[in-house]
């Protein structure tokens, strides 16, 4: 594969996001050879920053990977700085300027990708500005790539696309969702379409439940300001959340082309039940953490932390149950949940099938089958486990469940920059699978409005949970109305 030839453009440069996750994602591709010498970057941000600064700072943010001094040095050259005003077009003609500069000195062949890793409100703003004062104009290609949150509600997304498409193509609008990049996310279809014995099983004959938990020990941290007004909901299920599920319910697509796996995604997102005011208060629960005990040290509550109204009704922990109406999932509950402060930090998938006609063993023994269950590892550990029944040793047989592991080599993969080095790289290379596509980001919206309008200014269905547990009673209580439970996942 050739490789890419582009400048990237950071808006944000002097922000948390791009020295925690994009300056060390885009060495980390130069170190692998993935980058050619005709690339360079530059960063935008009000503060004065300097050619010189950010090249420290770029330092800065990947020292601890290990590196070679004289690498890291040809790396950081290839690094500029603009002090940048979004709203005034001296600002896009100087950067139209720098940018016509570096694409003679880094022969990239006018390919330009425009990063937003900055505040959101300022999103429709810089692409028509961009298109306005002539910066998409090149010979190469221009590609816009967009951090979440893309809108807050199905009328602000509405409006933030309307703003970009006026500029960029839809073929060129990237939308991140980080859980794309990862490893064991993108597995998801490689284990369901690239093996013979799941696929017939993976419909409502075979499977009774899904199971999806992205949890996290980390509070809200320094985000309250951001978080008062998304909360978990927004936060989390509106994109990784239901991308998951639209992973594990789309029909196979035809080819492995972007286009043929978005429309299969958007089939499945269209087949999730529209529910009334009513159900939402019987399919979703939603907590708030207070204080508790995590690792043995005393944290606070939600209510306590910095930047949050003493009286917050804002959820940081959501459960909830999707009902996919097609024929391959009708009765099948796909349930979710996350929240922070919680007892471990883990994604993990669990399919659970469902039991057998007749158990010819509970007579003997009395031993139960357990469920087979398919576990998709996410993170921290990478890997896939299925338990099944076995005979128990000993003279007297009986079953007892034993699980087959696979593991991707026992790689931690928490916090690494690993899933921005994927798409950051995709995104070079014109492949925009693992993006979300404006059609499924409405939807996702349409669904979570129903949820946030039921929940809106009503704090009496907000429990609370303790720091350090697994949420609220409501989230064991939502599954064992339909007779199940949640699987363990602090393995
Ligand atoms: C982000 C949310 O999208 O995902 C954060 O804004 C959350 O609140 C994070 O902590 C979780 O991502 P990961 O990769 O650590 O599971």
């Amino acid at each position: 594969i050739e490789e890419p030839k582009t400048i990237l453009v950071i808006f944000g440069a002097t922000g948390d996001l791009a020295k925690r996750k994009l300056y060390p994602s885009i060495y980390n591709l130069y170190k692998k050879d993935m980058l050619s010498d005709n690339f360079a970057v530059v960063g935008l941000g009000r503060k004065p920053w300097t050619n010189e600064i950010i090249r420290e700072n770029v330092q800065k943010s990947i020292q601890s990977e290990g590196n070679d001094e004289e690498k890291l040095n040809d790396f950081k050259d290839h690094f500029y700085y603009l002090p940048f005003d979004v709203t005034n077009k001296q600002s896009y003609h100087e950067l139209d300027e720098l940018l016509n500069q570096l694409d003679e000195q880094y022969q990239t062949e006018g390919n330009r990708i425009f990063y937003m890793a900055m505040a959101p409100e300022f999103f429709g703003t810089i692409a028509s500005q961009l298109k306005s004062e002539g910066v998409t104009e090149t010979k190469g290609y221009t590609r816009l790539v967009i951090e979440k949150p893309f809108g807050h509600n199905v009328s602000s997304a509405q409006q933030l696309n309307e703003e970009i498409s006026a500029a960029f193509a839809e073929k060129d609008i990237y939308r991140i969702d980080h859980y794309l990049g990862k490893q064991m996310v993108q597995n998801i279809e490689v284990i369901r379409f690239g093996n013979a014995i799941f696929e017939p099983l993976w419909n409502n004959r075979y499977i009774s439940n899904i199971q999806i938990t992205s949890s996290e020990t980390l509070g809200v941290e320094d985000r309250g300001g951001y978080y008062e007004k998304s909360g978990a909901l927004r936060d989390m299920v509106q994109n990784h959340m239901l991308q998951m599920v639209a992973l594990l319910a789309m029909d196979p697509p035809i080819k492995l082309d972007p286009d043929e796996i978005r429309s299969e995604k958007i089939k499945a997102l269209r087949s999730i039940k529209n529910i009334s005011t009513d159900e939402v208060q019987e399919h979703f629960v939603r907590g708030q953490y207070g204080p508790g005990l995590q690792n043995g040290n005393e944290v606070p509550g939600y209510l306590s932390e910095n930047n949050i109204a003493p009286n917050s009704h804002t959820e940081t922990f959501v459960a909830g149950k999707f009902m996919i109406e097609n024929h391959r999932w009708v009765g099948v509950p796909f349930y979710i949940r996350t929240g922070k402060r919680m007892s471990v930090k883990s994604t993990k998938i669990i399919v659970q099938f469902k039991d057998l006609p007749m158990n010819i063993y509970y007579n003997k023994n009395k031993d139960e089958l357990h469920p087979n269950l398919l576990t998709i590892h996410i993170q921290p550990d990478e890997g896939v486990s299925l338990v099944l029944n076995g005979k128990k040793q000993g003279p007297n047989g009986g079953s007892i469940p034993v699980q087959l592991d696979y593991n991707n080599n026992g790689e931690s993969t928490v916090n690494t920059p690993e899933g921005y080095e994927r798409l950051i790289y995709d995104c070079m290379k014109g492949d925009a699978t693992n993006f979300t596509h404006w059609d499924e980001v409405e939807l996702s919206w349409k669904l979570i409005d129903t949820i946030s309008n039921a929940w809106e200014g009503n704090g009496n269905n907000l429990e609370t949970y303790e720091s350090g547990s697994m949420g609220p009673k409501g989230s064991d209580a939502l599954l064992a109305k339909d007779g199940f439970k949640w699987w363990p996942i602090e393995d």
